[in-house]
């Protein structure tokens, strides 16, 4: 399936389960506290934190995103980036845990045919609702179902208080084949057997300003598949650059270079691709290069040695 069929559908399932279709924010948020628009929720912000009431529970975009966060990972990996596209649904004090979790499954499963058998989910250790929803209403099998710590299944909050709560992610496993080696980690591993896709945070609770954790009267989701990734998975492309949206973009680096490019010097040919690509999308709404805020992200290649 090319990428902009798999953008078409997720938003279309998702506004025909009643959800505003709400068209991709800038890169550069309206929020000083932010240096770039990093996440699909960014523009529900007002929202998620009570300031302003929504003439609508439920919501669906697809969102430009630019991360500096795993900047030195791109080209490493086969599925970091600086810019990406989040798909996201979103529910403002109506639908939950069971709502995000069967929506989810339906759409990976059913809209997508994904075989279940591929499926893992990784829940928050103490999260025993998500961990049953995924088991009795998906179906997932408890050994396919995994229990993670902070570090991984929870979001939040940004700063020191506001919204947080356990989050659940969605992996594809590739197959056993892909593994590292007999002590690979599963989910946690950063090889290439499991392919994390989806990240479904259930905003539940206030954290307080010092410490404590209070529960929210009018519970979120806030939900974020990245696009690339999917796209990946159902073409079969080993990484994220191997999909269709990344091929002219590939061949025109092939082509200034007179001719293909091959071992080493593929993650340096994956980096440009990436950051022409944020680059085009960044000037395009209004950032121009500078010494300060975002015309300035540092960073340092020191690690990397060209071949
Ligand atoms: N905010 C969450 C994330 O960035 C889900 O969209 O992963």
């Amino acid at each position: 399936m090319k990428t902009a069929e798999l953008r078409r559908q997720f938003i279309g399932f998702f506004a025909e389960k009643g959800h505003k279709v709400v068209e991709s924010s800038s890169l550069v948020p309206h929020d000083p506290t932010l240096l770039f628009t990093a996440a699909g929720m960014v523009q529900f912000k007002d929202i998620f934190w009570g300031r302003v009431k929504p003439d609508f529970k439920r919501a669906t975009s697809y969102q430009k995103c630019f991360r500096t966060t795993d900047i030195e990972n791109v080209g490493k990996t086969a599925y970091h980036h600086t810019f990406f596209e989040m798909l996201g649904n979103f529910s403002f004090g109506d639908y939950f845990k069971e709502g995000a979790i069967e929506l989810a499954w339906e759409f990976v499963t059913g809209e997508l045919g994904i075989p279940p058998e591929r499926l893992w989910a990784s829940v928050y250790e103490e999260d025993d609702e998500a961990y049953s929803i995924w088991r009795d209403i998906a179906g997932l099998p408890p050994e396919r179902i995994v229990r993670l710590g902070k570090g991984h299944n929870w979001w939040g909050p940004v700063g020191d208080s506001g919204p947080c709560g356990p989050d659940s992610e969605l992996h594809y496993d590739t197959g056993e084949k892909n593994a590292c080696g007999p002590d690979c980690k599963g989910l946690t591993c950063d090889c290439d057997r499991f392919t994390e896709f989806w990240n479904l945070v259930f905003m539940q609770y206030e954290a307080k300003k010092g410490g404590g954790l209070t529960l929210l009267n009018a519970k979120n989701i806030d939900t974020g598949m990245g696009l690339e990734r999917m796209a990946a998975i159902l073409q079969g492309a080993r990484t994220n650059f191997d999909i269709d949206l990344f091929e002219p973009i590939i061949d025109a680096i092939s082509a200034a270079v007179n001719g293909e490019i091959s071992g080493e010097r593929i993650a340096f040919r994956n980096m440009i691709a990436d950051h022409i690509r944020g680059a085009v999308f960044l000037l395009a709404d209004g950032v121009i290069p500078g010494n300060e805020r975002q015309g300035y992200v540092p960073v340092s290649y020191t690690h990397l040695t060209l071949p």
